[in-house]
């Protein structure tokens, strides 16, 4: 299988009726949650992630989107039941929903460079990484800022286990050539993985954490009428 990055533009509203035929298509546990955030900008980023997912899974695996099962586990991650050597990961910001799919373990990440304080480097970032940061030219320190959370939060997400895996206890450095180079500061073991990141859209960085190392060489770009077209109007 190849593997594969998907990014989703999201709307910033919707109608009722397409809304809730989107959102009925889900399992009630998902609805329910979907339905608890109290901006429907959420709400959508959230609706967008799983119907990505299932559209893919079912595509991947030749079966019906509603046979396909997604799990969480005491983390949060989902991960799909129906086969073991298939691996997905979500992530959203902004207008954006990006999702990646591999044989092996990913975790993906995309942040909106909103107007940080980029002066919160020093919680997040190592001494190494700040020190990276702030050599930086100013006019590239909020890209830099963000590449560097966006590769945290993607070896995070492929791990699974959320901020029990203390931000220093792991390091990035990139070269100029935009080579991304993985240190463990820490004795815990964990899987070996590789990473990139992608120009996805002017004012977001992504990035991608495989273990399989394979990386998708084009992001596969769709609007949110990819789920109109594909969902609401075949009358599925
Ligand atoms: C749970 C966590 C993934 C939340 O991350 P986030 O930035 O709020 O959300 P993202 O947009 O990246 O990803 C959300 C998606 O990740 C997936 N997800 C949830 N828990 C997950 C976990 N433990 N591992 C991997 N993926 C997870 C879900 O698909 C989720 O979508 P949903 O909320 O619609 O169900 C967790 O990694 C976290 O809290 N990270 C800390 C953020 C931080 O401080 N980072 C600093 C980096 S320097």
């Amino acid at each position: 299988m190849l593997p594969s990055l998907f990014i989703i533009t999201v709307p910033s509203d919707l109608d009722d009726p397409t809304y809730y035929k989107l959102l009925n298509l889900l399992p009630d546990d998902r609805v329910d949650r979907i339905k608890k955030f109290h901006f429907r900008r959420n709400a959508l980023q959230s609706l967008c992630g799983e119907l990505i997912s299932r559209i893919r899974l079912a595509e991947l695996l030749g079966i019906d989107m509603a046979s396909v099962e997604i799990q969480r586990d005491e983390f949060g991650k989902p991960h799909c039941v129906n086969s073991c050597n298939l691996y997905f990961n979500v992530a959203h910001s902004g207008d954006l929903v990006a999702a990646a799919f591999d044989n092996k373990v990913v975790g993906v990440d995309i942040e909106n460079m909103r107007n940080t304080d980029l002066a919160i480097a020093d919680r997040f970032f190592t001494k190494n990484e700040s020190a990276a940061l702030k050599a930086k030219p100013e006019a590239d320190q909020r890209d830099f800022f963000f590449k560097l959370w966006t590769l945290k939060e993607s070896f995070i997400k492929a791990e699974g286990k959320g901020l029990s895996i203390p931000l220093d206890s792991f390091e990035f450095d990139i070269d100029n050539e935009d080579n991304v180079y993985f240190t463990s500061l820490s004795n815990e073991r964990h899987r070996t993985y590789r990473f990139r990141h992608y120009k996805t859209q002017p004012g977001y960085n992504c990035a991608l954490c495989s273990e399989s190392g394979n990386f998708p060489q084009d992001i596969i770009r769709l609007g949110f009428d990819y789920f109109l077209t594909r969902i609401v109007h075949s009358g599925a």
